[in-house]
C-alpha cells in the first residue's frame, strides 16, 4: 500500500473522562497506521484543569504553538468542580477560548442525529425524533463570548456592574453563513437562520447579511429566518423540520445542547471547530465529543467514547480528505451499536454493557 504524507494530529484529552476517551481514540488511530499504512504522527499534551495543575496556566505557550502547527487537534474534554473558584483567566475553559479564537475556528459544526438504535433513549417520542439528522453550525469566535469591553467593576452606589458585548461584523456573519449554505448543498439543502433581530441590532445585521449572501450566492438553498427562542421551541416541538441550522456563538451553544439531548445520546455526538484555509489549501480545525468533561463519572471507565471515535471520523472527513476511512469507522461504530453493546450512559434492557476500553476494542475489532 502507498504511504501518504504524515499528518500532525495532536492530541489533548484534558479532564474528567477525556484522558479515558482519547486513549481509547488513541487506539483506533493507531490501528489505521498499522493496518491502513496511514501515517498519523500522533502528540499528545496536557490542557485545562490539569495543565494549571502542573503549569498554574490552563495551556502553556508551548502546546499553543504546537497547536498551532497542528493539521489536527482532538480534544476531549476541560474543566471540573476542583477548578470552579479559579480567577476567570485561569480557568480550564480559557484554554478552550483561547484555542478556538486564536486558531481562528470560526465555524463549529455540530451534528444531532438520531441513530436509530437509540431511539428509545430520547425523552421525546420515538415518532418525534427517529431519522433526525441537523446540523447546527454555530459561529465560535465571536459575539459575547469575546465582545470587548467586558468584566465586572464597581459602580457609584457600592454595587457592582457585570459587562459583557455581543457584537457581529459583517465578514464575521458571512463566512460561517458560508459553511452553513455549503453544508445545505450536500445535505437537505435547507439553512435556518437563527437571531434575535426583534431585540438586538446584532441580530437584525445577522439577518440582513445572511439574507444578502443568499440572495447573491446560494438562491439555490432554501432559507428560512427564525428567532432563537422560537428556534428552542420547534426544536422540541417538531425537530424533524430542520437540516441545517447557523446561529451565533451563544445561541448556538444553548441551542447544539438542546438538539443533542433530542437524540437521547449526548456521548455520541462528534463535533469539528473549522477555521480559515491557508495558502496552501489547509485548514485548521479542531475535534471534540461535545459531551464535556463529566467529573462525575471520570475515573470508572464507564465513559462513552463513541462520540470522540466519531470526532475522528469527522476529522478524516473534513481535514484529511480521507472519506472512506470516515465511512469504514462510522460503520464500525453502527456495527457494535447493532450488537448490542452499550456503554452505561445509552445502556437499556436486552443490551450488553460494556466499559470504555471494550467498547473501544470493540470498533476495532469490526473495522478488522
Ligand atoms: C461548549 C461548551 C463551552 C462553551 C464551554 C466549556 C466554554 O459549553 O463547547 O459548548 O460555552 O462554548
Ligand atoms: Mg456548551
Amino acid at each position: 500500500m502507498i504511504k501518504v504524507k504524515k499528518r500532525k494530529i495532536l492530541l489533548l484529552p484534558g479532564d474528567g473522562i477525556g484522558p479515558e476517551v482519547i486513549a481509547e481514540l488513541k487506539k483506533i488511530i493507531n490501528w489505521f497506521n498499522d493496518k491502513k499504512s496511514l501515517d498519523f504522527e500522533i502528540d499528545q499534551e496536557l490542557v485545562g484543569g490539569c495543565s494549571y495543575d502542573k503549569h498554574g496556566t490552563p495551556i502553556t505557550d508551548e502546546v499553543f504553538y504546537k497547536a498551532l502547527e497542528s493539521e489536527v487537534i482532538m480534544l476531549g474534554a476541560v474543566g471540573g468542580p476542583t477548578w470552579d473558584k479559579l480567577e476567570f483567566s485561569k480557568k480550564p475553559e480559557r484554554a478552550l477560548l483561547k484555542l478556538r479564537k486564536e486558531l481562528k475556528l470560526f465555524a463549529n459544526l455540530r451534528p444531532a442525529i438520531c441513530f436509530k438504535q437509540l431511539v428509545d433513549a430520547s425523552t421525546l417520542k420515538p415518532e418525534v425524533v427517529s431519522g433526525l439528522d441537523i446540523m447546527i453550525v454555530r459561529e465560535l469566535t465571536g459575539g459575547i463570548y469575546f465582545g470587548e469591553p467586558r468584566g465586572i467593576k464597581p459602580i457609584e452606589n457600592g454595587e457592582r456592574k457585570g459587562i459583557n458585548t455581543h457584537t457581529y461584523t459583517t465578514s464575521e456573519i458571512t463566512r460561517v453563513a458560508r459553511i452553513a449554505f455549503d453544508l445545505a448543498r450536500k445535505r437537505s439543502n435547507k439553512v435556518t437562520s437563527c437571531e434575535k433581530s426583534n431585540v438586538m441590532e446584532a441580530g437584525q445585521l445577522w439577518k440582513e447579511e445572511v439574507q444578502e449572501l443568499h440572495e447573491k450566492e446560494y438562491k439555490d438553498v432554501e432559507l428560512s429566518h427564525m428567532l432563537a427562542d422560537n428556534c428552542a421551541m420547534q426544536l422540541l416541538r417538531n425537530p424533524k423540520q430542520f437540516d441545517v441550522i447557523v446561529t451565533d456563538n451563544l445561541f448556538g451553544d444553548m441551542l447544539s445542547d438542546q438538539a443533542s439531548m433530542l437524540t437521547g445520546s449526548l456521548g455520541l455526538l462528534p463535533s469539528a471547530s473549522l477555521g480559515a484555509k491557508n495558502k496552501d489549501g489547509e485548514m485548521r480545525a479542531m475535534y471534540e465529543p461535545i459531551h464535556g468533561s463529566a467529573p462525575d463519572i471520570a475515573g470508572k471507565g464507564i465513559a462513552n467514547p463513541i462520540a470522540s471515535i466519531l470526532s475522528f471520523a469527522m476529522a478524516l472527513r473534513y481535514s484529511l480528505d480521507l472519506d472512506k476511512e470516515a465511512d469504514i469507522l462510522e460503520k464500525a461504530v453502527q456495527d457494535v451499536l447493532n450488537d448490542g453493546l452499550r456503554t452505561k450512559d445509552i445502556m437499556s434492557e436486552g443490551m450488553k454493557e460494556t466499559s470504555t476500553s471494550a467498547m473501544g476494542d470493540a470498533i476495532i475489532s469490526k473495522l478488522q
